[in-house]
C-alpha cells in the first residue's frame, strides 16, 4: 500500500495540464502515493448544478491531503446561462468550489510564500521574501449576502445601525449587502498561525495588515486579536499598518516585508502583489491549511485562454506540490524539489513564456526531473 493517499483535483482549463506537470515531479522525486481523482470545477457546475459534489467532499475527508489546480468561476448571470437546460431555473446557484472546501474543511490558514528565486527574469527584483497569512474562511468571503433586501432586514439595519453609519439606509435605493465577517477564532487561527511559522523559521517581523481606522469593529476586533497574539512570541517584531499603505509601500520597498497577515479578501488582493513581485502568477504557489487537512493550489486561475496548448509555467502547481511534500513532513523531497526549481531558473534554458522562454509546460517538468537526479 501506498504511504499517502492524495485526492488529485485538477479542476477546469489549465489546471489539467499543470497538475500533469505536477504528477510528473512527484513520481520522480519518489513521492509514495495513490492518487485519487476528485470531480470538481465548471464541468459538474453546468451538468449537475454543482461545482463541488458531496462525493468530492468525502474524498477530501478520506484522504491525507489534496492537490488542487485551478477551477473557472464567473459572476452569477453568465453562471445561470451555462447551466445543462434540464438544471435551468431550479433555483441553483453557483458558488466558488476552491472557496467551499476552504470553509467545509475549516481550512482556516491560506498560506502563501512569495519568494524571488534569484535571477528569476520575471522577478520585480531578487531578493524579496515575503509570507502572506491569508484568513481563509471568512471576512468578505463568508458568503452571507442580501439581495434584493427585505424590508425587514432593511428596518432592522436602520434600528441598530444609529451608532456610526452616517449612510441613509432609508433610502429607496437598490441595495445589496455582503457581511465581512471577523471571529474570534477565525481570527486567533490565521494569526498564530502567522506567528508560529515566523518562530518556527526563524523570521522576525509580522505586519499586520488591516484597516482598523475605518472598518473599526472588524478590523479593531483582528488588530486586537494580533496585540494579544504577539505578546506570547516577544522575539517577533510585530508591526501595524493599513493595507493600503501596505499595498503602497510594497510595489515601493518589499524587502521591508517578512510575514504579513491579514483578513481573506485582503489578502487575496496583497498575495496577488507580492506573486507579481516575485516573479507573477506563474510561480506562486498556496497552501490551504486546517488542523487535520490541507489542500495545495497555485495562485493562479484556469485562464482558459491557454486551456490546451500545454505552454502555460507549471512551476505554481509544482511548488504547491512542494508546499505539500513540506506540510505531509517530507521535507527532504520537497528540499530537492524547491532546489531543481530553482537550479531550473538560474539556467534559464527551459523557461516558459511568461519567463522569456519559449518551452511548454511539460519541458518545464521534465527539466526539473533531469535536475533532481
Ligand atoms: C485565490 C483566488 C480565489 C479567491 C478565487 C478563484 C475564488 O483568487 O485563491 O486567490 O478569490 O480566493
Ligand atoms: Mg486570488
Amino acid at each position: 500500500m501506498a504511504k499517502y493517499k492524495i485526492a488529485w483535483l485538477p479542476g477546469d482549463g489549465i489546471g489539467t495540464e499543470v497538475m500533469e506537470a505536477a504528477r510528473i515531479v512527484l513520481d520522480a522525486v519518489g513521492f509514495e502515493a495513490e492518487y485519487i481523482n476528485g470531480d470538481v470545477g465548471w464541468e459538474f457546475w453546468k451538468s449537475e448544478g454543482n461545482p463541488l459534489p458531496q462525493r468530492t467532499i468525502d474524498l477530501l475527508n478520506s484522504t491525507d491531503a489534496c492537490l488542487f489546480g485551478a477551477i473557472t468561476s464567473k459572476p452569477k448571470e453568465e453562471a445561470i446561462k451555462e447551466l445543462a437546460p434540464e438544471l435551468a431555473d431550479k433555483g441553483f446557484e453557483y458558488s466558488s468550489p476552491i472557496v467551499g472546501m476552504r470553509q467545509l474543511l475549516n481550512l482556516h490558514t491560506n498560506m502563501r510564500p512569495c519568494k524571488a528565486f534569484p535571477t528569476n527574469p520575471a522577478n520585480f527584483r531578487d531578493g524579496i521574501d515575503i509570507t502572506v497569512f491569508r484568513e481563509n474562511t471568512e471576512g468578505l468571503y463568508a458568503g452571507v449576502e442580501f439581495y434584493p433586501l427585505e424590508d425587514e432586514l432593511r428596518q432592522s439595519i436602520i434600528k441598530h445601525n444609529k451608532k456610526m453609519s452616517k449612510f441613509d439606509f432609508a433610502l429607496p435605493d437598490e441595495i445589496a449587502i455582503s457581511l465581512r465577517i471577523i471571529t474570534k477564532r477565525g481570527a486567533t487561527a490565521i494569526i498564530t498561525s502567522a506567528f508560529e511559522y515566523a518562530k518556527k523559521t526563524g523570521r522576525n517581523k509580522v505586519t499586520i495588515a488591516e484597516k482598523p481606522n475605518v472598518i473599526r469593529e472588524t478590523s479593531g476586533l483582528f488588530l486586537r486579536t494580533g496585540r494579544e497574539i504577539a505578546k506570547n512570541y516577544p522575539g517577533i517584531e510585530v508591526e501595524e499598518n493599513n493595507i493600503d499603505a501596505i499595498a503602497m509601500w510594497l510595489v515601493k520597498n518589499p524587502e521591508d516585508y517578512d510575514i504579513i497577515v491579514t483578513s481573506n479578501l485582503f489578502g487575496d488582493i496583497l498575495s496577488d502583489i507580492t506573486g507579481m513581485l516575485t516573479g507573477g502568477m506563474g510561480v506562486s504557489a498556496a497552501a490551504n491549511i486546517g488542523d487535520e487537512y490541507a489542500v495545495f493550489e497555485p495562485t493562479h486561475g484556469s485562464a482558459p485562454k491557454h486551456a490546451g496548448k500545454y505552454k502555460v509555467n507549471p512551476i505554481a502547481q509544482i511548488m504547491s506540490a512542494k508546499l505539500m511534500l513540506d506540510w505531509l513532513g517530507e521535507t527532504e523531497m520537497a528540499d530537492r524539489i524547491y532546489k531543481a526549481i530553482a537550479q531550473l531558473i538560474e539556467e534559464k534554458k527551459v523557461l516558459t513564456y511568461d519567463m522569456g522562454g519559449t518551452a511548454g509546460t511539460l519541458d518545464v517538468a521534465n527539466e526539473i526531473v533531469r535536475k533532481l537526479a
